[in-house]
This record gives structure tokens, C-alpha cells and sequence, in this order.
């Protein structure tokens, strides 16, 4: 088999075999969306961003696209094919018969839209109304890829209604306060129900015949029951992280790095009984390394863990924000080379190199790596 051809061939399983064809986003015409239930629930209570929406500073977004062409550059330097998404206009409103929200959001994590396993790319339902038409920033590439790659299959997931019905009205308020915020969290009160299946693609972790899928804001029990019948082929395991105030996107919480190695954030452990599952396959799960940053850039949603939200290109090979000292140390102590790529003024925009990435090629097959189910 030609590797590097040219023309589209879609095939991931895993985060972690050799990288050849992956979509980087774009910052392009970012906007902070207007207040909605479950964005609110996931804005910290202490965030420069409260109170305010609209069209990002242009000079942010500027700087942003540098460093994520920069980043584009560097990974065609290693021979990986890059694309990117078409930005819509973000400015007009999101208004379908069930709701109306002012402005829309942008086309910066393509992770948290599109779940590549094997052959197929799936459209997330997203759960914030602000990114309910994202997908379509992803069309043109998807036509492409399904006129070059026979055997390439685009799938969509039951766009959800996003009525109020999806959203515990409990998150409404500005001053829940930390430790309530904790407590629900451990006890998977998320502000999603159980109205409707709702995930992002930024939930799930694909490890060859096994999918493991963040339950939390994002993507609700119902959203993983979906999946389960969506891949029957698979094993789809629900995993959550009491410590995690604000849980949207498994990228920052639990980086799987090679078959057997996974780090998790210190802040987040994944619970006991759901670790057996790693552990009675040989799989070690060890603490990330502390973030170099003490506080997120200005208007960023994530937290400063995004400095375990790294790219495997292969396993032993992985991309790392040039200022996460601390982690690249630690990769460095297991034997993996780093490449640096310097991404943080654009960590606003929805995420560091794991989310602003969206596999297409990957060197891999099917494979079991949890043989003792
Ligand atoms: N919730 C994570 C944190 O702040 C950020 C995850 C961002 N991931 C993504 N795919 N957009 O720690």
C-alpha cells in the first residue's frame, strides 16, 4: 500500500499510529458566542469572558491563523497532508424552529466536531446552540474526500433539538460556586439531560476496538448509548473525572500516548472502578506533568491543562506547546521526542494541539489492544 499518496484515503482508529492527513483549524471570523445554558456552565465563574460576546479582537485572530499555519507548515514538513476547514459567517445568528441564538462560534477545534474511526468520519451532534451548523465548515472537504475515496463514509448524527429541555435549568446561576460546582460534577449532575443523545467528538478517545467516551457537559449518557449502536464492532466504555469543574472535552484530562500509556490529569483522576479496565489489559496510567502557565490566556475557555492536550504523530514522536516545559520533560523522561510548536496565543479559540487537529490518515488497522474485554 502507497502510504503517502495523494489522494484522500480515510482511515484512523487510534490517537496515536503514524499521522499522514489531518484538517488544522482556523481562527478566521471567531466570535464570543452570546450567553445559552450549557455555554454558561462551562465559562468559569471568575472569566474575563462573562458579560460579553461578539466578533474576537481582529489582532487576536490574526495572531492566532499565524500560529496555526505555522503549525500546518511544520506538519507538511514531516510530510503530513494538511487541510482546512471554510469558515462560514459567524456573525449570523443560529435559528432553527426549536431555538434562536444570536451569533455563532467558529471553526477552531475541528476535534470537537468530527469522530474519525476507520473508514468514517461522523458529524458530532455538538450540544451548544452557537455550534449547531458547524459542520458545515467541514463540507467542502467532505465532498472532496467523498469523491476521491471510495470507500470513505460520511456520516452525520441525529442533529439534536437543543430545547430548553436539554439543559438542567440548576447551572443557571452565575454563583454556583466551586465547590457545589465540584460536588455536582462528581456526582454526574451535568447541565446536559437525558432529553435527546448529545455529544462532541472532543469526548472520544479512539483506541482501536475500544472508544472511550467522556461523560460530562458535552455528551450525555443517552450521546453514549448512541455511539454504542452507531459502532457495534466497538467497545464503548463511559468514563468520568470528579475534580473536573467545568468537564467538556476528554483532551485535557486523559492523553492516551502510546499502546499501554496514558496520562492523566493529577486534578482528574479517572475513579478506581473504572481504571480495572486498563489495568487487567497492562496498561499503565500515569499522572501528566504540571502546566507551566498558572493562569489560561485572556478570553480562553480551557484551562491551563491544555498542556497535556498534545498530537501523537507516531508513538514515539509528539507535538507539544513550545512553553509546556514541564510536559515536554516528562516525554522526554519516557523516551518520546518532542517536536515544539508554539500555539498558546490561540488557546482561546477553543484548544491547544489536540483540539485544533482532526485525524484523516493514520498509518493504522482495527486492532484489539484490550484483549481481556
Ligand atoms: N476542558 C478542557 C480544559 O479546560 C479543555 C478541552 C479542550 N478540548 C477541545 N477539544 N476543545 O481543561
Amino acid at each position: 500500500m502507497n502510504w503517502t499518496a495523494e489522494k484522500t484515503t480515510v482511515n484512523s482508529w487510534n490517537e496515536w499510529d503514524p499521522l499522514k492527513h489531518v484538517i488544522v483549524g482556523l481562527a478566521t471570523d471567531c466570535h464570543i458566542p452570546p450567553a445559552e445554558p450549557a455555554l454558561d456552565a462551562k465559562v468559569p465563574e471568575d472569566s474575563d469572558m462573562r458579560g460579553q460576546w461578539g466578533k474576537r479582537p481582529q489582532e487576536m485572530i490574526d495572531r492566532g491563523n499565524e500560529l496555526l499555519d505555522n503549525f500546518a507548515l511544520q506538519l507538511q514538513k514531516r510530510g503530513i497532508r494538511v487541510d482546512r476547514p471554510t469558515p462560514t459567517d459567524f456573525s449570523l445568528p443560529a435559528t432553527t424552529p426549536d431555538f434562536h441564538t444570536d451569533s455563532q462560534f467558529g471553526c477552531m477545534p475541528p476535534r470537537d466536531v468530527l469522530l474519525t474511526v476507520g473508514s468514517e468520519i461522523l458529524e458530532a451532534t455538538m450540544s451548544y446552540r452557537c455550534r449547531w451548523f458547524e459542520y458545515l465548515c467541514y463540507r467542502p472537504l467532505m465532498q472532496q474526500y467523498f469523491n476521491e475515496d471510495p470507500n470513505f463514509r460520511h456520516e452525520a448524527a441525529p442533529k439534536p433539538r437543543l430545547t430548553d429541555a436539554d439543559y438542567r435549568a440548576d447551572y443557571l446561576s452565575e454563583k454556583i460556586g466551586i465547590e457545589k460546582r465540584l460536588e455536582w460534577t462528581a456526582d454526574k449532575f451535568f447541565v446536559t439531560t437525558e432529553e435527546e443523545p448529545l455529544f462532541d467528538a472532543a469526548d472520544v478517545l479512539r483506541m482501536g476496538k475500544d472508544l472511550v467516551v467522556q461523560h460530562g457537559f458535552t455528551t450525555n449518557l443517552k450521546g453514549i448509548e448512541w455511539l454504542r449502536r452507531h459502532f457495534p464492532d466497538h467497545r464503548v466504555h463511559a468514563v468520568n473525572f470528579p475534580g473536573d469543574p467545568y468537564p467538556i472535552h476528554i483532551d485535557a484530562t486523559f492523553t492516551p500516548v502510546r499502546p499501554g500509556l496514558i496520562l492523566n490529569n493529577p486534578n482528574r483522576r479517572l475513579p478506581d472502578d473504572q481504571r480495572e479496565f486498563f489495568h487487567r489489559n497492562g496498561w499503565e496510567i500515569v499522572d501528566a506533568a504540571q502546566p507551566a502557565h498558572n493562569s489560561p490566556p485572556p478570553l480562553c475557555y480551557s484551562s491551563t491543562w491544555l498542556s497535556m492536550n498534545v498530537l501523537v504523530l507516531d508513538p514515539k514522536t509528539v507535538c507539544v506547546e513550545k512553553s509546556e516545559v514541564y510536559q515536554a520533560e516528562q516525554f522526554d523522561k519516557l523516551g518520546i521526542e518532542v517536536v515544539e510548536v508554539e500555539l498558546r496565543d490561540a488557546y482561546a479559540f477553543g484548544g491547544g494541539l489536540h483540539c485544533c487537529t482532526a485525524d484523516v490518515y493514520r498509518e493504522s488497522s482495527f486492532e484489539d489492544y484490550f484483549p481481556k474485554g
